[in-house]
């Protein structure tokens, strides 16, 4: 269960930055509406609301949800959080066309069907081109380096070079891997746009015995943003995230 925070780390931070620009340069910060999909345990969604921004959860298990309204009444509460149970495919559904100005979706992707559908479900909740989306989901390469690196696992390396699925811990069983071309494809197969993209986990999870994750935080945390951000790194970790906004007719994204 605790996965969801580790990977949250650097993204979660970035979106925070981000969304602070977003609300210092606004005059409407109040009436910013924000979905976090797989809400997981509600700790973004915390921070967001103490910027002022309404918050709706939405997380297809009730359990992640008692979590996270947990961490909401330990946070002292909010009558700016919203939770709902629902279904990552029933977006179009469950919400009205052009409800949110930020769109969380860090993830829950790698769980579902067919991650293609809900992004166009996104980019349909999404109010116009000002929105912004976060998208967080693992990186294919990263797994395969993982399996060398964490494990010395040779053979699942091998195993994990044309694998579709990596091991998840959260549930158990196995979760999609996102390759950058079916990352790209499937974000402007739903018509968004991606203005940023960096890794994250670059090398967080093979820090030798010797290096104390708590005594280095500062310094392990710095290191991961400046490797996240160079496309050299950033190809091979665990996580990518991306920022992304509702395509405009003929953008092709940055690249
Ligand atoms: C790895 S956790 C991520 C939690 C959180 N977003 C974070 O980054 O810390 C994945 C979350 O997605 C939720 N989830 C999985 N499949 C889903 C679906 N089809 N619809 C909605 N939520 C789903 C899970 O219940 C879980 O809370």
């Amino acid at each position: 269960m605790l996965i969801a925070i580790p990977c949250a780390w650097s993204a979660a931070s970035t979106l925070i930055l981000l969304v602070y620009a977003f609300v210092l340069t606004s005059d409407w910060t109040n009436s910013l509406r924000a979905l976090d999909l797989g809400c997981g345990t509600g700790a973004a969604a915390v921070r967001l609301a103490r910027l002022g921004i309404h918050v709706t959860l939405l997380d297809s298990s009730a359990t992640m949800l008692a979590l996270a309204e947990r961490t909401i009444v330990e946070a002292g509460g909010s009558d700016k959080i919203t939770a709902k149970r629902g279904d990552a495919a029933q977006l179009a559904d469950i919400f009205q066309t052009g409800s949110f100005d930020i769109f969380l979706c860090h993830n829950p992707l790698e769980y579902v069907d067919d991650p293609g559908a809900v992004l166009r479900g996104a980019e349909r909740v999404m109010r116009d081109s000002s929105a912004i989306l976060s998208v967080l989901a693992p990186n294919h390469a990263g797994e395969v380096l993982k399996a060398v690196l964490q494990a010395g696992d040779l053979a699942a390396a091998e195993h994990n070079l044309t694998a579709e699925r990596g091991p998840e811990s959260l549930y158990g069983g196995r979760v999609l891997l996102f390759t950058s071309e079916a990352r790209e494809a499937i974000l402007k197969d739903a018509s968004l746009t991606i203005n940023a993209r960096r890794g994250v986990r670059v090398i967080a999870d093979y820090l030798p015995a010797q290096i104390s994750r708590s005594a280095g935080y500062e310094r392990i945390f710095v290191l991961e943003r400046n490797l996240g951000e160079r496309r050299e790194f950033f190809g091979v970790a665990r996580f990518i995230h991306c920022l992304a906004s509702c395509a405009t007719p003929g953008s092709e994204g940055d690249e």
